[in-house]
């Protein structure tokens, strides 16, 4: 109940603004932004690949209405991996896009060819690009784009929501040779008709999605910090013979640091989602749906300033 009120406060123009003007602690934000600035992206990534962690770098924004904040959007992402190249950290650091910040809700072609911008920025400095997935009315747009960005850009990664009950035959598809699909249990509010509600049923698509990509010839990213399912990935990837290299687990930034690290020092290849700009609060208002200690958390800091 509180997470859906959550979630739907996180597509409101009219909270966003009362909480955008709110006296919230710095704190707050920090814990799971790591600042606003490209300087501040910069810093954290060279923080995580220092102890050992991998990273991909979100420049925050979502539901961009107009050319010019589409445009925006993908200069800041050409300006950061620019920097990643000349600063020698995008041996460990890819970037994660999302298709509406660049213009995908006016204009499927603009975001695209924004999106193929940023993939050759990324191809020339030696990296790549994780498309994430929003809600599900964009979920075919997302896979066509990918499709058509991945006979350029091989490389070019997808996200996978395992709560949409057609994920499992989306991982079938995309477990093929060369494949980079990111599994993550999903995190907008969607209908009953097209995703399984119960925390079980979403656990239970999880693993079974999970066992789809690791069978399969492609490079699963293991996107979640489930004590559980992180189990079973490891689990899977002894059972599929699959070596540090040929699998990942992923966090977000913020989220279970230590656990980040026991993996990473098990030997294990672990990435660091890190999100980073100043249009935080549909990004932080899913976190705090993902657990209701956050919102506490977030209460406490409102209420205190
Ligand atoms: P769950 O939410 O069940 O949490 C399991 C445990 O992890 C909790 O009991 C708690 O201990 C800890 N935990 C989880 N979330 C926490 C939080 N916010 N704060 C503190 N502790 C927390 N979603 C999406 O729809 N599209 C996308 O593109 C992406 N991209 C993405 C990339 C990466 C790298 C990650 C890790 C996640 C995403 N997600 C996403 C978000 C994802 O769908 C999901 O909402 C969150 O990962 C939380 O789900 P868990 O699998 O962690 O399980």
């Amino acid at each position: 109940m509180l997470r859906s009120v959550i979630l739907a406060a996180s597509r409101s123009a009219k909270v966003e603004r009362a909480v955008g003007s709110a006296p919230i602690s710095r704190d707050v934000v920090r814990r799971f932004v790591a600042g606003t600035t490209t300087d501040d992206a910069l810093r954290a990534t060279r923080e995580l690949l220092d102890d050992g962690l991998t990273v991909t770098l979100d420049h925050l924004g979502e539901d961009t209405l107009n050319e010019d904040q589409a445009n925006a959007t993908r200069d800041e992402y050409l300006n950061l991996l620019a920097a990643l190249g000349e600063q020698g950290l995008s041996h460990g650091a890819e970037v994660s896009l999302k298709l509406s910040a660049l213009g995908q809700a006016f204009d499927e072609e603009r975001a695209e060819s924004n999106a193929r911008a940023i993939c050759a920025a990324a191809a020339a400095v030696g990296t790549t690009v994780t498309l994430d997935m929003e809600d599900h009315t964009t979920t075919d747009s997302t896979l066509a784009i990918l499709a058509r960005l991945r006979k350029d850009y091989p490389t070019t990664g997808a996200v996978l929501q395992a709560y949409l009950r057609r994920t499992e035959q989306d991982c079938r598809e995309l477990a093929g040779s060369g494949s980079r699909v990111r599994l993550c249990k999903g995190a907008y509010k969607e209908p009953e008709h097209v995703a399984f509600q119960a925390a079980l049923d979403v656990d239970k698509s999880y693993v079974r999605c999970m066992n789809v990509l690791m069978a399969g010839e492609g490079y699963p990213m293991l996107a979640t910090h489930d004590p559980r399912l992180i189990a079973i990935g490891e689990d899977r990837a002894r059972w599929f013979d699959r070596s540090p290299d040929e699998f990942e687990f992923q966090m977000l930034y913020g989220v279970r640091p230590e656990e980040q690290r026991r993996l990473a020092a098990a030997g294990y290849t672990v990435r660091v989602y890190v999100p980073y700009g100043t249009q935080w609060y549909g990004y932080l208002m899913r976190r705090l749906a993902e657990r209701p200690a956050n919102m506490m958390f977030f209460a406490r800091a409102l209420t205190s300033k």
